[in-house]
């Protein structure tokens, strides 16, 4: 199977894992409309795509841990929403499409992120033919990744701490997008099982792709096209982030992409049937939207 029909069967499976949720009438519908605007709204899917993918590896039906990679996927999209908002980055595009205050208001756009945490954690609970003892690892990889010493305190020290040098830079970077990117793998480890050994290298795997992508994205922020990339060109700048392009310079930046994927590439090149993970790294690191 080649690299995008697997990538197209997880994106496929995940599309109408979400789309089946949050479909029930309610007198509170625009709530359900809001959610369903953000988390059906064209998003690439790494995430779960990753989850799925050290499922398989581990040795499961990798449909099965579909609850777990969307959960995931959820806390993302909060996450994103309450970013977007004006007390935060302050943005009025995702994704090619109006941000989420944009479309539903202030309210609702908070009160959906709300929501989406706690549907998140229902998602794993619930999930159907995987034991307790996953869902409790599973909820413990995810509850750390995005929690108050994960995603949120990037957000944080992103928002509200001054940033100096590449250190800081660093450390703030792989918690706000590293923590979430690596929780992905390890979800995927934590649905199957997979051993200790194995399962510390999903991770370093995802830590380095995890970095490499927020590096590419803060150069797309900067070099991108808004009408591909799908987000405003220059936020960062208009918002006064010191941002790896700053540290590194657009080539800096470049490079240190590069190393990384070549680091996340080496830790599973010795894997059986790793191809996908190592084109998926080659992917991110060139990616344009
Ligand atoms: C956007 O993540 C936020 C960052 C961490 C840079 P993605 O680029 O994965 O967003 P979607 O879900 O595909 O829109
Ligand atoms: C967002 O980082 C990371 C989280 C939402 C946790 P950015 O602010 O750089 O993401 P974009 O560029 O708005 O997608
Ligand atoms: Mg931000
Ligand atoms: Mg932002
Ligand atoms: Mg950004």
């Amino acid at each position: 199977m080649t690299y995008e029909e697997r990538y197209g069967e997880y994106q496929e499976a995940i599309e109408a894992y979400l789309d089946g949720l949050f479909t029930a009438q309610k007198p509170y519908s625009q709530l359900y409309e809001a959610i369903r605007y953000s988390i059906l709204g064209g998003g690439k899917r790494i995430r779960p795509v990753l989850t799925l993918e050290f499922a398989r590896l581990g040795g499961i039906n990798w449909r099965l841990a579909l609850p777990f990679a969307c959960a995931l996927e959820l806390v993302h999209n909060y996450s994103l929403i309450h970013d977007d908002l004006p007390c935060m980055d302050d943005d009025d595009l995702r994704r090619g499409k109006p941000t989420t205050h944009k479309a539903y208001g202030e309210t609702l756009a908070i009160l959906a992120g709300d929501a989406l945490q706690p549907e998140a954690f229902r998602l794993i609970l619930e999930a159907p033919a995987l034991s307790g003892e996953h869902k409790l690892d599973a909820m413990r990889v995810l509850l750390n990744a995005c929690g108050a010493d994960g995603m949120v305190a990037g957000q944080v020290l992103d928002t509200l701490c001054p940033i100096e040098n590449t250190e800081q830079l660093r450390h703030m970077e792989e918690l706000k997008t590293g923590c979430m990117i690596a929780a992905a793998a390890e979800l995927g480890c934590a649905a199957s099982g997979m051993n200790a050994g194995m399962r510390n290298l999903a991770v370093q795997y995802a830590k380095d792709l995890g970095l490499a992508f927020q590096i590419r994205d803060d150069m797309l922020d900067v070099e991108g096209d808004a009408a591909v990339f799908g987000k405003p060109i220059g936020s960062d700048k208009e918002e006064g982030k010191f941002t790896f392009v700053d540290a590194l310079g657009i080539e800096g930046c470049r490079a240190e992409v590069a190393r990384l994927t070549e680091e996340a590439k080496s830790v599973v090149r010795h894997w059986a049937d790793s191809d996908f993970l190592v084109t998926l790294a080659d992917k991110l690191a060139g990616r344009v939207h």
